[in-house]
């Protein structure tokens, strides 16, 4: 098991739309988006890592500062038998609580789940060097299917769900997400929870325009999954990115932006339409928190947060929380 590169397949109980139920949807109807979980093909997982490191996109950095400053307690005070996360991508940040599982004598399996197979697998290559002791399992699938299918262990688990992923979520799914969780887990585990702080709307809208082009490399490369998933023949050049603080709704909001009339066909959709000049496709959002907004949150899909931990500059949070 330890040494397989094995991607166990998860299938929920929720049903998840296709691509092509998605595109439906939300290409051909106004306002035009698509659901963000499309960016996370070999190029967008790669290109996300690009960001992390970035100057401007501080989410990682201030987690991996927290987590570089609690893990040992955290993993002391839970001591799971496995940790399970959701979303798990890279995996880089996880490294700081199973460096500190060796550090407490703590031995837990480590079992990640992503809808991104390339992620998963490079994920392990690395952890598997790092971390001989490790058993690692690689979970392919879709968190918005739910959690009943996913392997249980006996003892506490220690659930992450890091780098605001969550605020990725309209807080109606986020909350749906939450729940989901919840069934899963048993009254002795714990949710370790990252989020991403409001704050000044520069430093926001900096964090989603890097200079260096490569959120907005992330955002188009939206326009080839649909080419290469559904028959597309989007002009990738014929769009520009736009990410913009909403400070009402305190969230940043990623659009692609026509910079000229586009004739769009999906052959798989057997559809074609025309966006005109400006005319937008919403690709995301990411929801930004306060520590009450996030308390509201979690107390109403029945979780207890037990601490929050911060980063210095109050940039990012983590809640440790319990079911309730
Ligand atoms: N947790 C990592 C990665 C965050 S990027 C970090 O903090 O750096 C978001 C991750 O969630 C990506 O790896 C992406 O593939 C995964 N993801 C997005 N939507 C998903 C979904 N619906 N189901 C499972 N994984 C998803
Ligand atoms: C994965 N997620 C939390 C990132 C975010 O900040 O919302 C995705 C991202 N989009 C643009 N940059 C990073």
């Amino acid at each position: 098991m330890k040494h397989s590169n094995h991607l166990q397949e998860i299938k929920g109980d929720v049903h998840i739309r296709t691509i092509e139920e998605d595109a439906t949807l939300g290409l051909l109807s106004q306002p035009r988006s698509i659901p963000p979980k499309y960016f996370y093909n070999a190029t967008g997982s790669d290109l996300f890592e690009k960001i992390c490191k970035t100057k401007e996109y501080y989410p990682t950095r201030k987690e991996d500062e927290i987590l570089t400053q609690y893990s040992s307690s955290i993993i002391d005070q839970v001591r799971p038998v496995n940790i399970l996360e959701i979303g798990s991508g890279s995996s880089i940040k996880t490294e700081r609580l199973l460096h500190a599982c060796n550090t407490v004598d703590c031995f837990p399996t480590y079992s990640a789940f992503d809808i991104s197979g390339d992620a998963l697998l490079a994920a392990k290559t690395r952890l598997d060097k790092k971390f001989p002791w490790l058993e690692m399992s690689l979970l392919l699938g879709d968190y918005e299917a739910g959690f009943t299918h996913l392997p249980r262990v006996d003892g506490v688990s220690l659930v992450l769900f890091l780098g605001s992923t969550i605020g990725n979520l309209a807080r109606a799914s986020a909350l749906v997400q939450l729940r989901a969780l919840h069934g899963y887990m048993s009254s002795t585990d714990y949710l370790l929870l990252g989020y991403d702080r409001v704050k000044d709307e520069r430093v926001l809208n900096a964090a989603y325009n890097d200079q260096q082009g490569l959120t907005a490399a992330f955002n188009l490369n939206m326009l080839r999954v649909l080419n290469s998933r559904l028959k597309g023949n989007f002009v990738v050049d014929g769009f520009e990115h736009s990410a913009l603080y909403d400070t009402y709704k305190q969230q940043i909001v990623m659009r692609l932006v026509a910079k000229s009339n586009q004739k769009v066909k999906l052959e798989k959709l057997s559809a074609d339409f025309e966006m005109q000049v400006n005319e937008v496709i919403q690709t995301e959002i990411s929801r930004k928190f306060t520590i009450e907004t996030m308390g509201d949150l979690l107390s109403e899909a029945n979780f207890n947060v037990v601490q929050t931990f911060s980063s210095t500059d109050d940039y990012f949070s983590l809640a440790l929380a319990t079911c309730a």
